[in-house]
């Protein structure tokens, strides 16, 4: 039986980390949802050859290369899959917009906002469907999060706490990476940016800020053995100010010895609080303030097919679903955005608005000062 579904093909840049989750994306996305157009993976690039021919193999594509500009010039490519490392997204991105198609970029958007911006406009102007790699907030239990702060559950909301702690940069004689790039690296563009979007997913626009952003490893060697300065956060916190009158605070920090995942969350209301770790992130907690006295605490929500999408993946609650399964939601929100003429989950525009809150925190830091965002 032939599936008499629209194809699209799919170009990825990159086969790290984040280019092997964009192909189980975009492999399972189609599987597990049913959706109006079916992505075919046909070429992958990365500047390691052997990677790209052993991504080929293992992923599923058609064709490899070490030249990703061969998937621009590609006229049968209509989405290109960005995980190359951050400093390249604006010209791969921007490339890929000029030769009219969709992009799907790794966050953060860009080293700096007003290249974010350029990326953000010139999509618009080409109507080109965007989408940036902020996959936390497809958890099923997010959007509960959401649903149950707009709903009022927790009553008037107070306060906030989000944090992304890690610590893949604690070791001092680990080595000077891309995440390290003087030109929009750190701590807080590569996790803040995470916890920064979810703070805003939850409670809505931040108008203020007030950052304070510290390098702790002076120096790390690059790959040829050269001593680089560190000119980047290693760790970036910063409070905030809501639109919604709550005030709260986030962290971003890289060397949070034996922290794997804790990009969490601590939500407090007049009636109740939420509280949230990406560490088991098949559960919410809820303390509720209507609960019996001698009975009230944190009760333990698991995720369940009454939390969609989970039952897409799963019929039985409790049996969780796991990262790559955030990145098929991910890219079936975006497929249907591009076949449908819906809009994107999270698109370049979006992006921005994060890279803006990430210069703003660090423009706060360096002047001492509460700033207000995008002043
Ligand atoms: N959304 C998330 O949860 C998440 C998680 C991790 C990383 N990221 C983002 O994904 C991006 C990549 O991170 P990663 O951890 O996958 O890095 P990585 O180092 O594992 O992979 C990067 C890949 O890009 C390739 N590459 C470098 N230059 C290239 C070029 N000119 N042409 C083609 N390929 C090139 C490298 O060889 C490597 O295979 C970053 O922007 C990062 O911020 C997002």
């Amino acid at each position: 039986m032939s599936n008499s579904k629209p194809k699209i093909k799919v170009g990825l840049i990159g086969t790290g980390f984040m280019g092997k989750a964009h192909a189980f994306g975009f492999t399972n996305a189609s599987r597990v949802f049913d959706l109006p157009v079916v992505a075919e993976l046909d070429t992958v690039a990365d500047i390691n050859e052997a990677e790209a021919r052993n991504a080929a193999r293992a992923f599923g594509f058609t064709n490899a290369t070490t030249d990703w500009r061969d998937i621009i010039n590609d006229p049968e490519i209509g989405i290109v899959s960005i995980t190359a490392p951050n400093a390249l997204h604006k010209e791969m991105s921007l490339a890929a917009i000029a030769a009219g198609k969709h992009v799907y970029c790794e966050k953060p958007l860009a080293p700096l906002a007003q290249d974010a911006r350029e990326m953000a406009d010139a999509a618009e102007a080409a109507g080109i469907k965007t989408q940036v790699g902020f996959n936390y907030l497809c958890n099923p239990m997010l959007q509960l999060a959401r649903a149950m702060i707009e709903s009022g559950e927790l009553g008037e909301i107070r306060g906030y706490r989000g944090l992304h702690a890690e610590d893949y940069m604690a070791d001092a004689s680990g080595p000077f990476t891309f995440r390290h790039d003087p030109a929009g690296g750190g701590a807080l563009a590569d996790l803040g940016s995470h916890a920064l979007a979810t703070a805003e997913f939850l409670l809505g626009p931040v108008t203020e800020v007030m950052g304070d952003c510290v390098t702790v490893i002076p120096n790390r060697k690059d790959r040829s053995g050269t001593v680089r300065a560190v000119e980047v956060d290693d760790i970036g916190r910063a409070f905030l100010r809501f639109e919604n009158g709550a005030s709260g605070s986030i962290e971003a920090n890289w060397i949070a010895t034996g922290r794997k995942m804790q990009h969490d969350f601590e939500v407090f209301g007049s009636k109740g609080a939420l509280t949230f770790s990406q560490e088991r992130f098949n559960e919410l907690h809820f303390y509720s303030n209507d609960d019996a006295e001698g009975r009230q605490g944190f009760r333990r929500i698991e995720a369940s097919p009454a939390h969609p999408p989970y039952g897409q993946f799963c019929v039985a609650p409790g049996h969780q679903i796991g990262f790559n399964d955030l990145k098929a939601i991910e890219v079936a929100g975006y497929l249907s955005a591009i076949n449908d003429d819906a809009a994107e989950p999270f698109n370049f525009r979006a992006g921005l608005r994060i890279q803006t809150l990430v210069e703003d925190i660090q423009t706060s830091s360096a002047q001492q000062a509460w700033r207000k965002v995008g002043g």
